[in-house]
């Protein structure tokens, strides 16, 4: 599924921010109870930590305490949609989006969560910057929020080390398709065939994952669709100045980059401290490329993901002038 080039009317990037829990939880520290070393998850991963939610947070007090930040990010206090895109809701019913709306003082706002696993965040960009453009909202609140650390089996050294809790999120607002920032095209699919690639079995409470096959599903979904997204817009691939892949797997991003024939620098990297964070991982590499200033205002930029489903997508956009703004995970007393 593919959105038409924008013309005239576009969703506009204009607060990015995020939420990290404060516990940190070390290669070291998972060697010490799993057969594994920081030397062999470092060099298959490129991951040296990630962060663990403490009991009392759920997904959705990390992802209010993100849009509370995206929203200060772009000086603003409200919006039209809270959108949640998580592969672990609090609850199975009903859904996270309206709780962190309530949470951000937003009682009646339209709220709803979406999932397409580590794909979720590109997902719920499409949507609601399809909404937007539609003239059905104003603005939106997009989340990416996790808390894979309630479906990750602590012994199962083959995704214990991958997964990591967090938030990101962005704020869209209605403008037009030459602002920085623009949403210029999205481009989404899906592969039910490869459902057991990734996925929580019937009954079962954790996460089991077909590594070594879905690494090779993941380069060339995500090389296709970044090809289609930026052929949509115009762009040579070659010509894309910041790809901001899903953080699964430093190699991963590294072949795709080389398929795309684009140099290793373009390439925004953030999952060494933060692991794999699913529908956050996006959002939470955006917001340490803008903190780090890794792209300047207008550039060429594509988001891509793929995750369990199989889902996969991309997005084309240029680089907003934002500065993110980071939020400390809630303490227990809220
Ligand atoms: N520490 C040490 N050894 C480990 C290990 C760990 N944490 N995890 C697996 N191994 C072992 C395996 O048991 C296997 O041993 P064997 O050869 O004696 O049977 C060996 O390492 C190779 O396992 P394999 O699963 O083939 O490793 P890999 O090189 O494919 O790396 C992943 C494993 C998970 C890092 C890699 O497949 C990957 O990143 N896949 C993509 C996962 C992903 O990104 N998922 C989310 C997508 S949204």
């Amino acid at each position: 599924m593919s959105s038409p080039p924008a013309a005239g009317r576009a969703a506009v990037l204009s607060g990015l921010g995020t939420c990290l829990p404060s516990r940190v939880v070390t290669n070291d520290d998972l060697a010490r109870h799993l057969d594994t070393s920081h030397e062999w998850i470092h060099s298959r991963t490129g991951i040296a930590r990630r962060r663990v939610a403490a009991p009392h947070t759920g997904t959705a007090e990390l992802a209010a305490a993100a849009g509370r930040a995206a929203l200060a990010s772009a000086g603003r206090t409200g919006c039209d949609l809270v959108l949640v895109a998580t592969t672990t809701p609090d609850r199975t019913c009903p859904a996270t989006a309206p709780r962190v709306a309530s949470l951000l003082d937003l009682s009646g706002t339209a709220a709803f969560d979406l999932s397409a696993v580590c794909s979720g965040f590109v997902y719920a960009l499409a949507v609601a910057s399809s909404l937007i453009t539609a003239g059905t909202c104003e603005s939106a609140l997009v989340i990416g929020a996790e808390r894979y650390s309630t479906i990750t089996d602590p012994d199962d050294r083959s995704t214990a080390i991958l997964f990591g809790d967090g938030a990101g999120a962005v704020l869209l607002e209605r403008g037009t398709a030459a602002r920085d920032g623009a949403v210029l095209h999205t481009d989404l699919g899906s592969d039910g065939t490869g459902e057991e690639l990734i996925t929580v079995p019937p009954g079962e409470r954790y996460l089991r994952m077909r590594g070594r096959e879905v690494y090779a599903r993941a380069v060339p979904a995500m090389v296709d669709s970044t090809r289609r997204v930026a052929k949509a817009v115009g762009w040579e691939p070659g010509e894309i100045e910041g790809l901001i892949g899903h953080q699964a797997n430093i190699r991963i991003l590294q072949a795709v980059a080389r398929r795309l024939e684009l140099p290793a620098e373009r390439l925004v990297a953030h999952l060494e401290d933060v692991g794999n964070t699913a529908a956050a991982s996006i959002p939470l590499a955006m917001a340490h490329a803008a903190e780090e200033r890794r792209l300047a205002p207008g550039a060429r930029t594509v988001l891509t993901a793929f995750g369990g489903g199989l889902t996969w997508g991309s997005a084309a956009l240029t680089w907003a002038d934002v500065t993110p703004v980071h939020h400390l995970e809630p303490d227990a007393a809220g």
